[in-house]
């Protein structure tokens, strides 16, 4: 009996002895994160002001009820470091500091995300992440950072996988809960080891706020959304909960028409991407805000099954893409990537897919049916009883979720 408990004690005096492993923080991101980045429509022009305002217009547009949480300024809010090394805000832009502008945007109901870059400097020249992993980790634990998107200019030699996870553990070490968002472009390809490390990678390069066309800038290219697209379908396998394949932000409300902005939307839905909006979204139009804010097609995204959906087939420029929900529902998108309109139909009678993935079925050949809900009309307009028939205008989308 002594000897027991001895040894019992023996035991949980060694555990408690052994350090803590590194690991990323679970439970985070259970669905792709939601919120809005600086980038896409201010570049380096950030301040505190844009920031307190976007904080403000995320709760009154009725962003925040729709889901959107993060606010994320992304490069240039940084000037340099101190004499221990310690990041520097730029003093002009950000008189009030880090942490009061955490605590103004924790005020409103949301979370606050910054951003650096695993090199030498960020992609905008500025002082960056290399060899201050656990010092800016740090310092962002105090501000109260609750996502950190981590970048890749200036790397140099540095193995991707290696650089990541010194961040991971760094934020870990620092104790405070921030999903780590990788942005390596895929280079690496991510979504083969960073499970372990962080809660979301780009898949991609930048995208460039266009429809369906490539900005080729020499040594890199931007990608607009039918080329994003087109780069997700082999990667689905990847995603699921906390680790979420990442197609780059959004760039609904940056001038793309509607329709396109729609298209956009709903297939980062389909692709069940984290929703980063990237608009100025203080004087957003009525219609960008029915696009961002459209709750349907944001549950399609934020579905707790978590899977990523796929493309089924293509005919005459229409895709259909399909994603499994959770009670047995599913997703059915027709997106036309035609510059003309399309009339599609889809005899249910003879439809029957299997997802090998999910390990789930869509069959609506039997006796059970199921009903269709149109996700922009927001209302049931049939169901797999019937064919299905419809148009589809050009660069457009039909957005079905079926359910019993
Ligand atoms: C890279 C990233 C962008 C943005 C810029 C900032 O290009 O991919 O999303 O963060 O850097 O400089």
């Amino acid at each position: 009996m002594k000897n027991s408990k001895l040894f019992l004690l023996t035991a949980l005096a060694f555990c408690t002895l052994l350090p803590l492993q590194a690991q990323k923080f679970n439970k985070l991101a259970q669905t792709p994160p939601m919120g809005w980045n600086s980038w896409n429509k201010f570049a380096c022009d950030v301040s505190e002001v844009l920031i307190c305002e976007t904080a403000d217009a995320m709760v009154s547009s009725g962003m925040k009820d729709a889901g959107y949480e993060y606010v994320v300024i992304d490069d240039c809010w940084q000037v340099g470091r101190d004499s221990l090394g310690f990041i520097l805000p730029d003093p002009k832009r950000f008189p009030s500091g880090i942490k009061a502008l955490a605590d103004y945007i924790h005020s409103k109901g949301l979370k606050f995300g910054i951003y650096s870059c695993a090199g030498d400097k960020t992609c905008g020249g500025r002082p960056a992440g290399r060899g201050h992993e656990y010092q800016d980790a740090l310092m962002y634990a105090k501000w109260g950072v609750d996502y950190l998107k981590y970048d890749w200019c200036n790397t140099d030699k540095l193995n991707a996988e290696g650089s990541y996870t010194t961040m991971r553990d760094a934020l870990h070490e620092a104790g405070r809960p921030i999903v780590f968002s990788l942005c390596e472009w895929g280079n690496n390809k991510p979504w083969l080891w960073a499970k372990e490390v962080g809660h979301l990678w780009r898949t991609t390069g930048d995208i460039y706020n266009c429809f369906d066309c490539i900005n080729d800038h020499g040594t890199w290219k931007s990608w607009g959304v039918m080329q994003i697209i087109d780069k997700q379908d082999s990667l689905r396998q990847y995603a699921g909960p906390g680790h979420w394949n990442d197609p780059d932000m959004l760039e609904v409300g940056n001038g793309m028409p509607l329709n396109e902005s729609r298209a956009h939307f709903s297939m980062w839905c389909m692709l069940t991407a984290p929703l980063v909006a990237g608009n100025d979204i203080r004087t957003m139009t009525p219609e960008t805000q029915g696009v961002l804010a459209n709750k349907e097609v944001i549950a399609i995204d934020q579905d707790s099954l978590g899977v990523q959906g796929f493309r089924h087939s293509v005919k005459d420029s229409v895709e259909t893409w399909l994603k499994p929900l959770k009670n047995g529902q599913w997703a059915l998108f027709m997106l036309n990537r035609s510059i003309s309109a399309k009339t599609i139909s889809l005899d249910w009678k003879t439809f029957t897919v299997t997802d090998s993935f999910s390990n789930r079925t869509l069959d609506t050949t039997g006796k059970e049916f199921y009903k269709l809900r149109d996700l922009w009309l927001n209302k049931i307009t049939g169901d797999t009883r019937k064919p299905l028939k419809a148009i589809i205008p050009a660069h457009d989308v039909l957005c079905l979720r079926l359910f019993k």
